[in-house]
């Protein structure tokens, strides 16, 4: 199993650049199943999460083509035949996100056979609300061992209200709809960027979706989708980490390539004394002033993000004075907090509250990554400790960050990975 090893105290220095969102990227692959034609994604990152995609969707019957040299980050998909319309648990043990294929699969093959994801390290994550939704447009649903096994001869369009904000939630029903027969009004929905670059993809494939982005969205069903080409946006919480990377370490960072109206959160990131300027495609980050602490609530979108939270807790110790985090959205999201404590912070958990005083020295330490946004706050903690710390567990950095060992180390920072590398692409295309 890889690790990590960074060596704190140097600044970081240069441009960075951000990949394509995970986020974005996830449903976008779930929506090719929507058409028999190809669909085109530009800008995929190369992240562990996005592979396990591709061979969910080859297990169905896809077939799956990688650009390569400078269309490193392209990837073609056709699945013309959809064989088996059947996510198992094995693949979606891995990855929570393999539930966004349930409507898209009910939509265009009339049945789908999905493996219930079951809790995660960072909350229980039913996923009740998607099977209301497509409940409330006509499919069938059985829950059988562990399986949600969904059909319906056509899907009709109806009125969806979620009871409670979901984006993955919101992106299914949204495939779902767009293939349905009549009108779907869905209420209350995530507002999130990824919503909107899912919506944008859908609609060049032939849908009718008006309203992604705002909590209101309005579909109108079309027979059939046909094939597209799409870039997917920068992901934004890449980009937020490289911030508070560039902060902590008092660097002069360039993150570039990002798209600085989705970084609705660096206005919590000034309060804490981060500065930043912003341009066209890229913001810069000064971190030659002092940091305050200041509190902090997660929210949905524009709300400050659940997966910035462990990197502004990292942060947060850094500061001088209390900062107050509260998590929101999910109910077991604070297992960086141990270990960064066991480098030197000083934290509190009460409940869904972290009380964090600062500013204590870090000192480096071996330590465990829990999750995927846990570990990029290791990540941050150890670019700042004293010595050098060991991150075990780092495929699950490796699901979401595209090389960021690379990425840290191309701007200044002594970081490696030691043991066995991420498997190499293959060789044949489509293999
Ligand atoms: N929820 C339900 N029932 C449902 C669906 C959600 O109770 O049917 C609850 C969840 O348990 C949670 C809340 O609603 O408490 C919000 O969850 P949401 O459905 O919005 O999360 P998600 O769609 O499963 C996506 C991202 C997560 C990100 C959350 C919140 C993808 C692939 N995943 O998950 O990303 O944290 O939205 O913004 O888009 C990550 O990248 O590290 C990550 C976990």
């Amino acid at each position: 199993m890889d690790k990590f090893v960074i060596r704190g105290g140097n600044p970081l220095l240069g441009t960075v650049r951000v990949s394509g969102a995970k986020n974005a990227a996830l449903p976008a692959m779930a929506a090719s199943i929507l058409t028999e034609e190809p669909v085109i994604l530009e800008n995929i990152p190369d992240v562990r999460d996005i592979q396990t995609t591709r061979k969910l969707l080859e297990a169905m019957g896809g077939e799956v083509e990688l650009g390569y040299g400078r269309a490193h980050h392209r990837t073609t998909l056709c699945m013309k035949n959809l064989v088996s319309p059947e996510a198992s648990y094995d693949l979606v043990k891995t990855m929570r996100a393999s539930t966004l294929v349930l409507g898209p699969l009910v939509a265009r093959s009339g049945r789908a056979r999905v493996s219930l994801p079951g809790g995660c390290a960072i909350g229980a994550r039913p996923i009740d609300l998607h099977i209301k939704g497509l409940e409330q447009l006509g499919a069938k649903i059985a829950v059988e061992h562990g399986y949600v096994e969904a059909s319906a001869e056509r899907l009709q369009g109806g009125e969806v209200v979620f009871d409670r904000i979901t984006v993955t939630g919101t992106e299914d029903l949204m495939m779902a709809a767009a293939l349905a027969d009549g009108e779907t009004l869905m209420q209350n929905c995530a507002r999130e960027p990824e919503v909107a670059d899912l919506a944008a993809l859908l609609n060049k494939m032939g849908a009718r979706i008006e309203g992604a982005g705002t909590p209101t969205i309005r579909i109108k069903g079309v027979s059939r989708l046909k094939g597209a080409k799409h870039r997917i946006i920068p992901d934004r919480i890449e980009a937020g980490t490289f911030i508070v990377a560039g902060a902590l370490t008092g660097g002069d960072l360039i993150i570039a390539g990002c798209e600085p109206r989705h970084l609705t959160f660096i206005k919590k990131l000034e309060e804490v004394g981060v500065k930043v300027k912003h341009d066209v495609d890229s913001v810069r980050v000064m971190g030659d002033g002092p940091l305050k602490g200041c509190d902090m609530v997660t929210e949905e979108f524009p709300g400050f993000p659940t997966d910035m939270q462990a990197q502004f807790m990292a942060l947060a110790t850094q500061a001088e004075g209390s900062s107050i985090i509260t998590e929101n959205i999910f109910e077991n999201r604070f297992m960086h907090a141990g270990e960064l404590v066991r480098m030197g912070a000083n934290i509190k958990i009460e409940g869904r509250r972290a009380i964090v005083r600062g500013k204590t020295p870090l000192s480096a330490a071996a330590v465990l990554a829990s999750d995927l946004r846990a570990s990029a706050s290791l990540v941050l903690a150890g670019l700042v400790a004293d010595g050098e710390t060991i991150i075990d567990r780092v495929y699950h950095i490796d699901r979401g960050y595209e090389r960021i060992e690379e990425k840290l180390r191309a701007v200044g920072a002594r970081m490696k990975r030691i043991g066995e590398m991420l498997p190499k692409r293959p060789a044949l295309v489509g293999s």
